[in-house]
C-alpha cells in the first residue's frame, strides 16, 4: 500500500469549517440533537434557581415524571408501503389553521429565563405559524406583546383573581388587542408546593441574596442582561415577597366554579378554552358548559402531586366529549414523537411548555427556534414512519400503551 501526505486543503475539507453565517450560539444549538440536549445547554446558561423554577414540579415531582414515562410506554403499529413522500403537518386548532399540531403553552415570568422573554417566544411562534398563549403571570404586557408579535396568533391565559374587576380589565385589554382565545386555567385553586423553589429561596423578582451574588460569577451574562434591561416584574399583577406558589395562593380565587363561565362570557366574545381538566367527569362538565376546547393538563406536574396522567385519560375523554369540544393535552412533551402519540390517542392539538423554555434559556429566540425545528422534524419523521400522511390519519393510527 502506498501512502502519501495529505494536502492542507483536503484536511480542511475533512475537518469542516464552521459556517460563518451562523453565530457561535446558533452553532452550539445546531449540535443539540434533542430537546433534552437543549435542556442540558439551558442548565449551563442560567442561575440554578431559574433553571429549577422552570424544570421543577410539585413536591415529589411524580406527576411530571409519570406524564413523561407514559410516553415511553407508547407503542405504535406502523403501516408501511403507503407513499409518505409528502406529509401534511397543518391542522385546525380552535377554528384556524395551525402550521403544526402544537402551540406554545402559557408560562409565567418568562423574562426570567431570558431577557427577551415572551416577545422572543411569540415571535418564533408567529414565524412558525402556531399560536402563543400569554400568561396572566407574564412579564410582558398584553399591549407590548401584541406590538412585538403583531402577526402571531395570540391567546390570553386568565387566572381569575379574587378581585373580579382585575380579571374583567385583563379580558377587555386582551380583546382590544386582538387576542382571539381566552385560556382559563382551572388547576390552580391554590398555588402548588414546589420544594425546589423553597430550597433555592427563589422569590419573584429574584433578590440579590448572598447565594445569588455567588451565582453572578457563574452566570455573568444572565445577570448582566437581567440588570441592564427592563426590570423583571409581572406585567399584569403586583409582585410580592415569597415564592410563586405563595403569590398564586394570595391572588387566585379558589371559589371559582362552572357558573363563572357565564360571567366570563359576558366579558369575552372570543373563543374559550378550559385548561387543567384532570378527570373524565370534569371534561364532561366543561364540555356541557359550551366552551370551545378543553386541555387535559396537570400544569406540567406543578400543582397537585400524584395527579392523573393526561395521556392515560385522553382516549376516554375523546370518546365522551370529542364531538362537542376540541380536546388538547399537555404535560411532559419532550419530543415530536410524544406529540404524534397524543394525536394518535385522539387529541386535536398539543401544548408545549418546558421544551420551548429550555430553548429560551439556552439561546433566546434562536433556542426557541431550535426547539421548533427539532419537534417539527421529529413529528414529520414519526408520521412518515408510521405511515400517516396527515394529522387526521395520525388520529386514526393504531396505538396502545404497553404495560411496561
Ligand atoms: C415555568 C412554568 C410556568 C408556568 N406558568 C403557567 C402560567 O402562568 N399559567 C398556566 O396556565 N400554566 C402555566 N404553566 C403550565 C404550562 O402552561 C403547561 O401546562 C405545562 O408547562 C405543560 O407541561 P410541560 O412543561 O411538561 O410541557 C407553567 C409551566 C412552567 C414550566
Amino acid at each position: 500500500m502506498t501512502r502519501r501526505l495529505p494536502r492542507l486543503g483536503e484536511i480542511r475539507e475533512v475537518i469542516g469549517r464552521p459556517d460563518q453565517e451562523r453565530s457561535r450560539q446558533q452553532r452550539r444549538l445546531d449540535r443539540c440533537a434533542s430537546v433534552l440536549d437543549v435542556r442540558d445547554l439551558a442548565r449551563r446558561r442560567v442561575p440554578r434557581a431559574v433553571f429549577d423554577y422552570t424544570d421543577g414540579a410539585a413536591m415529589s415531582e411524580a406527576s411530571l415524571r409519570r406524564a413523561r414515562s407514559a410516553f415511553r410506554q407508547v407503542e405504535f403499529t406502523p403501516r408501511v408501503m403507503r407513499d409518505v413522500s409528502n406529509v401534511e403537518l397543518t391542522t385546525d386548532i380552535l377554528g384556524e389553521v395551525s402550521a403544526l399540531p402544537f402551540a406554545f403553552a402559557p408560562t409565567g415570568f418568562t423574562r426570567m429565563m431570558h431577557h427577551a422573554g415572551e416577545s422572543a417566544v411569540a415571535g418564533v411562534a408567529g414565524r412558525s405559524g402556531i399560536p402563543y398563549a400569554l400568561s396572566t403571570l407574564g412579564t410582558t404586557s398584553i399591549e407590548a406583546l401584541s406590538e412585538a408579535a403583531p402577526n402571531t396568533r395570540r391567546w390570553f391565559q386568565l387566572y381569575v383573581s379574587r378581585d373580579r374587576q382585575q380579571a374583567e380589565d385583563l379580558m377587555a385589554r386582551a380583546a382590544a388587542r386582538g387576542y382571539d382565545t381566552l385560556v382559563l386555567t382551572v388547576d390552580t385553586a391554590v398555588g402548588g408546593i414546589r420544594y425546589r423553589e423553597v430550597r433555592n429561596g427563589l422569590t419573584i423578582p429574584p433578590a440579590l441574596t448572598a447565594g445569588a451574588l455567588a451565582g453572578i460569577a457563574m452566570h455573568p451574562r444572565w445577570w448582566f442582561n437581567a440588570l441592564t434591561t427592563e426590570p423583571l416584574r409581572f406585567a399584569s399583577l403586583e409582585s410580592t415577597d415569597g415564592t410563586v406558589g405563595d403569590l398564586l395562593t394570595r391572588v387566585l380565587d379558589p371559589g371559582i366554579t362552572g357558573a363563572d363561565i357565564a360571567w366570563i362570557r359576558s366579558h369575552w366574545q372570543g373563543r374559550i378554552l378550559i385548561k387543567g381538566i384532570q378527570s373524565v367527569e370534569d371534561a364532561v362538565m366543561a364540555a356541557d358548559l359550551g366552551v370551545d376546547a378543553i386541555v387535559l393538563s396537570n400544569h406540567g406536574g406543578r400543582q397537585v402531586d400524584r395527579g392523573t396522567v393526561p395521556l392515560e385519560l385522553l382516549p376516554m375523554v375523546v370518546s365522551k366529549v370529542g364531538d362537542q369540544v376540541q380536546v388538547g393535552i399537555d404535560g411532559g412533551i419532550l419530543s415530536g414523537t410524544d406529540i404524534v402519540a397524543c394525536l394518535a390517542f385522539g387529541a386535536d392539538f398539543v401544548l408545549v411548555g418546558r421544551a420551548y423554555l429550555y430553548g429560551l434559556m439556552a439561546g433566546g429566540a434562536d433556542g426557541v427556534q431550535r426547539i421548533v425545528d427539532i419537534l417539527t422534524k421529529e413529528v414529520r419523521t414519526t408520521m412518515q414512519l408510521i405511515g400517516a400522511r396527515s394529522v387526521s390519519e395520525v388520529r386514526q393510527a393504531q396505538v396502545r400503551l404497553r404495560a411496561n
